[in-house]
């Protein structure tokens, strides 16, 4: 039954090299959508990355909960031990909070296996602890996910700038809070505002998180250690949310002409790195007032570049999963390595050989197989041509009589022959 639930996972019968075995902690927004889209892109993964991934152990909290056909109910354990001791490549961590999330992070880079996570709050926690972890054990740790949603900026900091002269990482950071002030400058009510985010899946379990900015703190930490190499437990950020005041936060960034947008940033200065997260009124052509929904914009400000500006969902179950799926794809288990000192080597096998030339050149066959002691099994012939069947003998016996009858201008006609 099993077996069965993890085709439907699978869904392709697409051939695929390798085959990574997954284990997946929450199967919320995030978890639930990055399933979704291993089932619905099985298929393009199988072709372009060679590998399927088999969803093998699913954790939650409440094993009865409706999760819809795509969450194969015999692979859901709400057991946290039987989740550890599952024998898998790459575990994701979706459950968010720092408990639970911390000793499945650990576990998991301590067996040597990837651990890719969308967890801002456990980074900010024990991104440093866990960066060690991954490294001493030689294990994969990747959170593209957990900052700015679908926008790839963990990836481009790291991989893309490293010489860039980084001086600022700053931008909307939180989905949540650009939905709700894009929704109350048109006129919704906070209530109401909110009430949508969390139906389409942008806030935190705990909303408060978005809304006192402690979100967006965990990711400018996050971004801090990225761009700074600053650990996230040795930066301090300010950090001023929307409460309790929201509505007067766009009140007055309306009175003063603007937009509000909340902010976050890590700058570099001749002290050290300050971070921030606060309400900001911005002008309304500028492209942090352009960004709407739960949109997120990250700039870069760069000594070799100028400003870098990456945008785009910032937030929801979608968003968040394609992030997951790149590092998921980008951690799997590479193919076995081409072996070592392999060069070209002789064919040392035996083969029965057919070797045939005009009939009217019979003698020069019989004579030079006898001179090479090539052994005949069979000699054949049907008019046109006389065909000598060998017994198993080395590729190079076969060959030393073919060269001797094309001396002869015989036009041998070689075959190996496998019947
Ligand atoms: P969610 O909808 O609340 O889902 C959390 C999942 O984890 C649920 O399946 C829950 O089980 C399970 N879970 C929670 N605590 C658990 C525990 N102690 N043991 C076992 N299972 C547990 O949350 P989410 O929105 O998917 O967020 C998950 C993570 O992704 C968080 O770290 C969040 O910050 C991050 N993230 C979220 C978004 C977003 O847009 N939502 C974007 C980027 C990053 P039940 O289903 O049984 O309750
Ligand atoms: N609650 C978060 C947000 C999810 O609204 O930005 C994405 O990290």
């Amino acid at each position: 039954m099993q077996q069965a639930v993890q085709r439907q996972v699978r869904a392709a019968v697409e051939p695929a090299d390798r085959t990574i075995r997954l284990a997946l902690a929450g199967c919320g927004t995030v978890g639930g959508a990055l399933l979704e889209q291993l089932t619905r892109r099985s298929s393009a993964i199988a072709h372009r990355h060679g590998i399927r991934i088999d969803v093998v152990r699913i954790l939650v909290r409440d094993e009865r909960r409706d999760r819809g056909g795509h969450v194969p109910r015999d692979l859901v354990t709400t057991d946290l031990h039987e989740f550890l001791a599952t024998d898998c490549d790459i575990v994701v961590e979706a459950i968010g909070g720092t408990d639970t999330a911390v000793v499945i992070a650990r576990h998991a880079l301590m067996c040597g296996r990837a651990l890719v996570t969308a967890n801002k709050a456990l980074l900010a926690a024990r991104g440093a602890e866990l960066a060690d972890l991954a490294r001493r054990h030689d294990a994969p740790l990747s959170f593209e996910a957990s900052v700015a949603g679908a926008v790839p900026i963990v990836r481009v900091l790291r991989d893309a700038l490293p010489h860039a002269g980084v001086s600022a990482v700053r931008g909307v950071l939180n989905g949540t809070t650009n939905y709700l002030l894009t929704r109350m400058h048109a006129g919704a009510t906070f209530e109401a505002a909110l009430a949508e985010a969390q139906r389409f899946g942008y806030a935190e379990a705990d909303p408060a998180r978005d809304l006192d900015g402690r979100d967006a703190a965990d990711k400018v930490a996050v971004l801090a250690w990225q761009a700074f190499g600053v650990p996230p437990g040795r930066v301090h950020v300010e950090t001023r949310g929307l409460l309790p005041w929201p509505d007067r936060i766009v009140a007055d960034a309306v009175a003063l002409g603007g937009v509000a947008r909340s902010v976050g940033e890590a700058r570099r200065n001749a002290a050290g790195v300050s971070c921030t997260v606060e309400p900001v009124v911005v002008n309304g052509d500028s492209p942090l007032a352009g960004l709407v929904g739960a949109d997120n914009l990250v700039e870069i400000e760069t000594a070799a570049a100028a400003t870098i500006r990456l945008a785009g969902p910032g937030a929801g179950g979608d968003a968040t999963a394609s992030a997951l799926l790149a590092d998921i794809l980008a951690a799997a288990p590479s193919p076995p390595a081409p072996a070592r000192n392999v060069g070209p080597a002789a064919d040392t096998r035996r083969h029965r050989w057919s070797i045939s030339v005009p009939a009217a050149r019979r003698e020069e066959l019989a004579a030079a197989a006898h001179r090479i002691r090539v052994p005949a099994a069979d000699v054949t012939e049907d008019g046109l041509h006389v065909r000598l069947l060998t017994e198993p003998v080395d590729r190079s016996l076969a060959g030393a009589l073919v060269r001797a009858l094309e001396l002869q201008a015989c036009e041998p006609v070689l075959l190996r022959v496998e019947r």
